[in-house]
């Protein structure tokens, strides 16, 4: 241990005391000791520290930082280095803001397109994920600071996130759900992890030792922290003795108590808490040493300019018929939108950024490069159509030569803690496409949102720009793609299907009661479309167009990789993200067709030709393996393909790879769905036959009294007549509110109400509520109304007694006492 001689001065109540936080986002600090308190911020794309009233779902303000694009963003850049480029940055404003951990990036996959933060991750393959969180990890960490990759894992679905128990089969869990993660520790290097909300296969990931022992600490040999979701405790004993250092938020003492009682009966043995704590130390030790250097002023323009410039990497052009883009400048043209006026950057939820400054398009609009003839609203992102409203833009579009559209999902709609209803944009918008086809056909649509999207309506447009949400300069990041000042250089870090039907997990997402079971397997994204033939989709993984042309050339094929020549074609310069796709032609084990195993970004001038090698690693030809339990390389001959997209392949050979020879993990006949490919489509029975035993029942089992992990949502059923009735009156206010059009405090109710487990209460209140008062609610709510209100009443009673002797109630600056 580093940190033995402190750890020996130190009461055993005091090592529990830095267990958990100190407030909302501080640790304790212990003064005698010289061990200082240390700030944990939000967040993934942009600083998120809240100086007053504090809360974990972006509802209260923050200090201005800069907001940079979204990683669902910068995941199309497809590049490492930008990504660290724009984590010094974070590094940077996270040092001048004090903020010792920078709470992200992070990096679920993209099971479903549906899934409420997918505008918060990266992608739906677990390399690109990897690759790109490992660089901005490195770059936070260049700071001295630390970064914390989050959630811990197979957090891929909002509803009910708190309590929902994910099923998976080992093997897609080490392909696809962990591997990301694993780069992010081995490469990335972070200090710390955030465990997820919800459950893995039965057991809180916080508290599951196979997830946070065997596979983090033993096998990836992981020696940072650990950090709970905000509220994300469940049973804190179990979860120091699978390694978590700290609790987030402050549990007042309360569990803190339960880690001392717990050494005291010999339950965990003192070693435990040590090394944890010597854990903590090292984290809170080394970052304090970030602020010791001469501060240093952030230029919040030079900022704001890098996030431009991830940005101007990121956004794709996606459709470009009769080179409509980029626009010459003699062609008059009308802005039509209302995310033209207010632009639509970022997500709703814990990422929210307070922007140090925010471009429109609109405002852009006086500058020459573009012959601005007037701006329509044409719709209203919360609105219904509006007939006024589209005559209008209709009548602006007439005398334009090109229509520019700015349309898009709304803020309310991507938001943390809720999952998207559809894959549509409002009727509203489409309404107003339509319209103005009619009057003009020469459309270019500028989309902003973070997720996929259908878009049937596709046919009408000739240019489509996908902006995704690229933060505080995306406004001029697109204008000076439009203009042909940047050549757009994004590509998909997702595919986006004809409709939400088609997707992998269509039958299975979200689990709405107990479980949700992944028996999709490992065929998420791509790796689903690829096999399942009969599945066409409307932009592939990995696409993007230039307004320039790429040529590939000469792949010379080795053990240790591939080399190949790529050349501009074209007229202007440009980037290319060329992309190594590797595929194992036996089919003995069943297999994605391709998987991504590598990709570089090349800029080349207009008729230059480089030289480009990709290496193969570590993950290049291995799977994991059930019965070995470990991760093994099949003989076989691989096919290596060079592709421009997945669905693009130019060069391709094959070779044979020598393995290790393991015994085939699976009996074929009784997994024929998972060898066909048709995995959207897989029965329970042949889903159990993979996980190798019986799912849960996913059921809420109705006759069981409600327990602390039951959520609000289930008092519909419960015993307690006042509990059914709180619950239809939270219905009927979610209800309301959404009709009369206040949709975000109807989302509010979702997520911080309805879909919270009874812990969550003692977990999220800084000590107003504890466990014994939680109980007594679960009287009421189990039918015991009266000896419920006495017992909660007798227990706050108790509360407020022990911290007035203790002298610690107290309501910080920093959200103790906070209630959400
Ligand atoms: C989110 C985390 C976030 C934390 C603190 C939670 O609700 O899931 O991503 O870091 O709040 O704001």
């Amino acid at each position: 241990m580093k940190y033995r001689d402190i750890i020996s001065e130190m009461t055993r109540e005091e090592k529990a005391s830095l267990m958990s936080g100190k407030d909302f986002w501080q640790t304790m600090d212990i003064e005698r000791l010289g061990i200082p308190s240390i700030f944990l911020a939000d967040g993934p794309h942009g600083i998120r520290k809240q100086a007053e009233a504090a809360d974990h779902l972006g509802l209260n303000e923050s200090i201005p930082a800069t907001c940079f694009p979204t990683a669902a963003t910068v995941a199309n850049s497809w590049n490492e280095k930008l990504a660290m480029q724009m984590g010094v940055h974070l590094g940077k404003e996270a040092v001048d803001q004090k903020v010792n951990v920078l709470l992200g990036p992070g990096i679920n996959m993209k099971r479903s397109p549906l899934a409420g933060r997918n505008f918060e991750y990266f992608s739906e393959d677990p390399y690109l994920a990897g690759k790109l969180a490992a660089g901005m990890i490195k770059g936070i960490q260049s700071q001295g600071i630390s970064a914390c990759v989050k959630h811990f894992a197979v957090n891929n679905q909002e509803e009910r996130r708190m309590s929902i128990d994910t099923i998976v089969d080992e093997r897609t869990l080490r392909e696809i759900y962990l591997t990301a993660f694993e780069i992010a520790v081995k490469e990335g290097e972070t200090k710390a992890v955030m465990s997820a909300y919800n459950m893995l296969n039965g057991e809180y990931t916080n508290e599951n030792l196979h997830l946070m022992k065997e596979i983090l600490r033993d096998e990836w040999h992981y020696d940072g922290v650990v950090v709970t979701d905000w509220g994300g405790s469940n049973d804190r004993v179990a979860g120091l003795i699978a390694g978590n250092e700290l609790e987030m938020p402050t549990a007042a003492g309360e569990t803190n108590q339960e880690i001392v009682t717990a050494i005291e009966r010999g339950k965990i043995k003192e070693d435990v808490l040590d090394q944890c704590v010597d854990r903590l130390l090292d984290l809170i030790f080394t970052t304090e040493e970030a602020f010791n250097q001469e501060p240093k002023m952030v230029d919040k323009t030079a900022h704001h300019q890098m996030a431009q410039l991830v940005a101007e990497e990121s956004i794709i052009l996606l459709k470009n018929e009769a080179n409509i883009l980029p626009l010459q400048q003699d062609k008059k043209v009308a802005i039509i939108g209302d995310f033209a006026k207010e632009t639509r950057y970022q997500g709703a939820g814990s990422s929210i950024v307070n922007p140090t400054f925010l471009d429109h398009p609109l405002d852009l609009l006086e500058e020459p490069e573009l012959n601005s003839i007037g701006y329509e609203q044409g719709f209203d992102r919360y609105g219904k159509r509006s007939a006024r409203k589209i005559n209008k833009a209709c009548a602006l579009a007439k005398q334009a030569d090109v229509v520019l559209l700015y349309i898009g999902l709304d803020e309310v709609t991507e938001a943390e803690g809720l999952d998207r209803q559809s894959m549509e944009i409002p009727a509203n918008q489409i309404e107003l496409l339509d319209a103005l086809y009619e009057v003009n056909s020469n459309i270019v649509v500028v989309l902003s949102c973070g997720a996929a999207v259908e878009m049937p309506w596709i046919t009408k447009v000739k240019g489509l720009v996908h902006a995704y949400l690229s933060g505080q300069a995306g406004a001029k990041a697109v204008q000076r793609i439009i203009t042909g000042a940047v050549n757009p250089s994004g590509k998909l870090a997702e595919t986006y299907p004809l409709q939400y039907e088609d997707t992998p997990a269509y039958h299975q997402f979200p689990g709405k009661e107990v479980s949700v079971e992944y028996r999709e397997g490992p065929y998420i994204g791509y790796r689903y479309y690829d096999r399942a033939d009969d599945v066409d989709v409307l932009f592939p993984f990995g696409y993007g167009l230039s307004y320039t042309t790429f040529a590939y050339s000469d792949m010379q094929l080795s053990k240790d990789g591939v080399t190949l020549n790529i050349t501009n074609t074209g007229k202007v310069a440009g980037k290319e993200v060329v992309q190594l796709y590797v595929g194992c032609q036996s089919r003995a084990i069943f297999r994605p067709e391709k998987e991504l195993k590598g990709f570089t970004k090349v800029a080349l001038n207009a008729g230059e030709t480089k030289k480009v090698t990709i290496r193969f690693d570590d993950k290049t030809f291995r799977y994991f393996n059930v019965k070995t339990n470990q991760w093994e390389i099949e003989s076989a001959d691989y096919k290596i393909m060079i592709g421009a997209a997945s669905d693009d392949i130019r060069l391709e050979d094959t070779i044979f790879v020598e393995g290790t020879e393991a015994p085939l993990p699976y009996n074929k006949d009784t997994l024929p769905t998972y060898y066909s490919g048709k995995a959207n489509q897989v029965s329970v029975e042949e889903f159990e036959a993979l996980l190798g035993h019986k799912v849960p029942n996913p059921k809420w089992d109705r006759t069981k009294p409600l327990d602390y992990n039951d959520t609000i949502a289930q008092c519909q059923y419960a015993k307690g007549r006042f509990a059914r009735f709180v619950f239809r009156l939270i219905k009927f206010s979610h209800k309301l509110l959404w009709k009369l059009g206040k949709r975000d405090t109807a989302n509010l109710i979702m997520m911080s109400v309805y879909h919270m487990p009874f812990r969550g209460y003692a977990r999220m209140t800084g000590g107003v509520i504890n466990m014994p008062m939680v109980d007594g609610v679960l009287m009421i709510v189990n039918g015991h109304f009266f000896k419920g209100v006495r017992h909660v009443l007798r227990e706050r009673k108790k509360l407020v007694k022990l911290n007035k002797d203790k002298g610690e109630f107290s309501t910080s600056k920093t959200g103790e006492g906070e209630v959400l």
